[in-house]
């Protein structure tokens, strides 16, 4: 499957007002960006609080970041809710956790469409409770026909079980005399992951602090420029997205290649 080709969003009259105040343009903006929303635990055991006030306090977070997201105009916003490897934690925090993305799918459903966002899950199913799937699919149902910026949650997802599942579906249609082995590319194996379709993050943000991906889209970040703050998630606003998004206007992305300037410069061979 091809990755989505439609043109850029526009910036609302707000949006373009934000963007005049940090001194950035749409144009620099990254069209997909992905958060790892890491840190609701500390922040509520900083103020004695038990973890789970935190993750309350986190979905403030995921409203300014999609609010903020529609008014700039990004195309995708990508959030990892729950890890495959999150089902170790207690029960307890779990049972929560669920409570909480139910409540949300329906309490923001109005929400979402106000905004035109189109909501999507990657991630595994099996394993999540039939409410939480439920409420999934009746907000990915409501929001399917809008066509603002797509907010794809990533729920028991691991970027390793996707690539596994992914292989294991081809592997199907390869048995099964739907695809040619010889046909396989980085194309076609994209199509097969819970992401088909979507173009890769140009930004990947992870809030406090860990400098690593915790299995994380694993194939769709080979070459998402990194941004990591020491902010936990409970505490991150609009102006921590526009921060990021500055940031990443600065970046010069090369795919491998030269920098511009070079190539305008002319390089010597050899
Ligand atoms: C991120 O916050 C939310 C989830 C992983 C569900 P954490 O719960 O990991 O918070 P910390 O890292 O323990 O502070
Ligand atoms: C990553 O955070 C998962 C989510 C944000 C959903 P974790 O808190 O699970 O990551 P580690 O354990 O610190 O690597
Ligand atoms: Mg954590």
């Amino acid at each position: 499957m091809r990755a989505e080709t439609r043109p850029p969003l526009k910036t609302t009259e707000e949006g373009m007002a934000r963007l005049d105040a940090w001194g950035l343009k749409p144009e620099q903006l990254p069209r997909h960006v992905a958060i790892i929303m890491d840190g609701n635990g500390r922040w509520a055991q900083h103020r004695g609080f038990p973890r789970i006030v935190g993750h309350r306090r986190g979905i403030q977070s995921v409203r300014a970041v999609v609010e903020e997201g529609c008014r700039l105009g990004l195309e995708q916003l990508t959030l990892y809710c729950l890890s495959v490897e999150n089902w170790k934690r207690p029960p307890r925090e779990l049972r929560f956790l669920m409570r909480l993305l139910r409540h949300f799918l329906s309490v923001e459903r109005a929400e979402l469409m106000d905004q035109n966002v189109q909501l999507r899950m990657i991630g595994r199913r099996e394993g999540l409770p039939d409410e939480v799937l439920a409420e999934f699919d009746r907000t990915a149902a409501a929001t399917a026909g809008n066509t603002g910026m797509t907010l794809r949650l990533a729920v028991n997802y691991g970027g390793r079980t996707e690539i596994a599942d992914a292989a294991k579906r081809l592997a199907e249609d390869v048995r099964d005399g739907k695809v040619d082995p010889s046909r396989v590319d980085e194309a076609l194996f994209a199509g097969y992951l819970d992401t088909a379709g979507a173009s890769d993050p140009d930004l990947l943000i992870r809030t406090a602090g860990e400098m690593r991906i915790s299995n994380f889209l694993l194939w769709q970040i080979s070459y998402t420029e990194l941004w990591v703050t020491p902010t936990l998630w409970p505490d991150f606003r609009g102006a921590d997205l526009l921060q990021a998004c500055t940031d990443y206007a600065a970046r010069e992305r090369k795919f491998g290649g030269l920098p511009a300037s070079a190539l305008a410069a002319g390089t010597p061979a050899g």
